[in-house]
């Protein structure tokens, strides 16, 4: 089955995705490419673990999606997004068995380590998911990025580094057979836990079924009587910590017009590590002449704390604008 972000809970439990099969073993397979690599590991089970995949591109998503099920594979969850993202938001503390990396974006250039997903932190990230006894599987055929991931397990602190032989459906994905046409040899590292870690979620939440939910980012207003959509520009606002940037690309005339004066819609930019999100922002005129600015549901937001930002950063905009606020809700 295939997931989008608000379809998964923050953090999603085995019973949620997979209610025939919660008990069994919990496998994770980052950059599943075109998803080889399941069907054949599947198999070495008797009883099929569940799976979830996660991979950034959706060609690839959808040519794995029809391989597991032309393989019957139905305790399987597919999502494009960023492994991160999904890791940390999603996979609950101490929940999985394995974690598998086949054939990793190498990143080659000098200056382009940052790119790589096998950093330390990632590490820490991962060790704080799997359960005790649990593992990463990385194979690779690039000898610099093994030896990086390596040293980055050990620099965690949290993982030891075991050279063993590779499970051998990890030689049958695209990467593996292309590498192995061209004479390289993979190498393969089993990073197991050796010590507690505690990463937390960051506290993300779908968007509510119900309209008035007061967990909505939402503020209220006092917008000038001369207030002029024209003085509004794009303004970007960054976090003292480095967890998000907001940017306020423009505010629009509403189509939705209200019965108790203009409204509007803002368009935000909100982009949280991994994530980018595009999101609208009600500002929407009310029968007492205030005006409440608020979250919009179009497009599915995730409400995370970069989107709860994206109200305030809106409502502070206003009010230098001119703007009295009332009510802060973010
Ligand atoms: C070199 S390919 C390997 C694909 C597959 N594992 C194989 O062995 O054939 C690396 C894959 O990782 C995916 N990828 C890169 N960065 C990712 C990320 N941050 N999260 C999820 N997938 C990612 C890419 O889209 C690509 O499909």
């Amino acid at each position: 089955m295939i997931y989008r972000l608000g379809d998964f809970q923050f953090p999603s439990a085995p019973e949620s995705l997979y209610p025939q099969t919660p008990q069994r073993p919990w496998v994770l397979e980052v950059g599943f490419g075109d998803g080889r690599f399941w069907p054949h590991f599947a198999r070495t089970f008797a009883a099929v673990p569940n799976y979830l995949g996660v991979e950034i591109s959706g060609v690839s998503l959808l040519k794995a999606h029809r391989r597991l099920k032309e393989a019957g594979l139905d305790n399987a969850v597919l999502t494009k997004l960023p492994a991160e993202v999904l890791v940390r938001e999603v996979v609950p503390h101490g929940a999985l068995d394995l974690m598998v990396v086949n054939f990793p974006d190498p990143w080659p250039k000098a200056g382009h380590e940052d790119h790589r997903l096998l950093r330390a932190d990632f590490f820490r990230l991962a060790a704080s998911r799997l359960k005790p006894g649990g593992a990463v599987l990385l194979t690779t055929d690039h000898d610099e990025y093994f030896d990086f991931a390596c040293a980055q397990a050990e620099a965690s602190g949290v993982m030891r580094v075991e050279r063993v032989e590779p499970p051998a459906a990890a030689l049958e994905t695209k990467y593996a057979l292309k590498w192995r046409d061209l004479g390289l040899r993979p190498q393969h590292a089993r990073f197991v836990p050796t010590a507690h870690s505690e990463v937390p979620y960051s506290g993300y939440a779908p968007y509510p079924p119900q309209e008035d939910d007061p967990t909505v980012p939402h503020s209220i207003v006092q917008l000038p009587a001369q207030f002029d959509p024209r003085t509004f520009s794009k303004h970007t606002a960054r976090d003292p910590r480095g967890v998000w940037t907001v940017v306020l690309l423009d505010l629009y005339a509403s189509l939705r017009r209200s019965e108790h004066g203009s409204s509007w819609v803002a368009l935000a930019h909100v982009v949280e590590g991994d994530l980018t999100q595009e999101v609208l922002i009600d500002v929407t005129a009310r029968e007492d002449g205030s005006t409440l600015v608020r979250l919009g549901r179009f497009g599915g937001p995730i409400i995370t704390p970069g989107v709860k930002a994206a109200v305030g950063v809106l409502t502070d905009r206003l009010a230098e604008l001119g703007a009295q606020v009332r009510h802060r809700g973010y």
